[in-house]
């Protein structure tokens, strides 16, 4: 029979988490645009009535998470890096700024509302949020100070926390294929919403911590055998 390389698969994975990206970004970016518009109290709960500050701080937080989500893989791209150094640093600045606007969004609205499922819900999005903004100020504060190495460490875990929003949605949609919607309510304080209040960002964070740790050991290794 016939398998696929490992490679094809990979590239596969890649377009597929792209296409999947894009359309989460653009999603985002237009509910948040109708959110300040529009009056959404119909529609949906996100919507505060009379609310201007939450309003701003939810729906805005959607259009530069859509934003951010759409930019951030072209920072990755190491030949756009080398050959074109500006756009690289104008990108970043932008992606750092909308990084930390849409975390104090984010913040803003738990603050002012609550998410929907309480308290728990709140802690695990608070310290998402939270966490984004430390790596956001610290891709900033090691590129001005020419730590590149570490900078690059940094950017690499805002990118994960940025790609969160999106595998959260991945991580419904997988289970709901596959399960239905087992453990999980519309309220999301199902076991199965309890566990993603953290799944989405966490152990991706802990997989890269590893995977750091593996090159910063393997580099002193390959200098040697070179
Ligand atoms: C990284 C890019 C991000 C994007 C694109 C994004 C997008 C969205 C969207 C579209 C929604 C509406 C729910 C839906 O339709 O699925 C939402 C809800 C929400 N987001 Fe974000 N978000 C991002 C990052 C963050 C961060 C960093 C925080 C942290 C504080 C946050 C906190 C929230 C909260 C609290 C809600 C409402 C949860 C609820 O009660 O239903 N988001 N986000």
């Amino acid at each position: 029979m016939y398998r696929i390389p490992a490679r094809i698969m990979a590239y596969l994975g890649i377009a597929l988490l792209a296409v999947a990206g894009l359309g989460f970004a653009a999603y985002a970016i237009g509910f948040g645009a109708r959110g300040l518009a529009l009056d959404l109290s119909q529609e949906t709960y996100l919507y505060t009535p009379g609310g201007m500050p939450t309003n701003l701080a939810v729906f805005s937080h959607m259009i530069l998470g859509g934003a951010i989500m759409g930019l951030v893989p072209l920072q990755l791209i190491g030949r756009v890096r080398a050959r074109h150094p500006r756009l690289h640093r104008v990108t970043g600045r932008v992606i750092v700024a909308g990084a930390m606007v849409t975390a104090l969004g984010g913040l803003g609205y738990i603050a002012s509302r609550g998410t929907i499922a309480g308290p728990l819900m709140d802690a695990g999005f608070a310290l998402y949020g939270g966490l984004m903004l430390v790596a956001a100020v610290q891709v900033l504060r090691l590129a001005r100070a020419g730590a590149f190495a570490r900078h690059r460490e940094w950017a690499l875990r805002l990118f994960v926390l940025i790609i969160g929003s999106l595998i959260f949605r991945l991580h419904y949609t997988l289970w709901y294929l596959l399960t239905d919607g087992l453990g999980s309510t519309p309220a999301l304080d199902g076991p199965f919403d309890q566990v993603q209040y953290v799944a989405f960002y966490l152990p991706y964070l802990a997989a890269l911590e590893l995977w750091l740790r593996r090159s910063r050991a393997d580099v002193p290794r390959r200098a040697s055998s070179g």
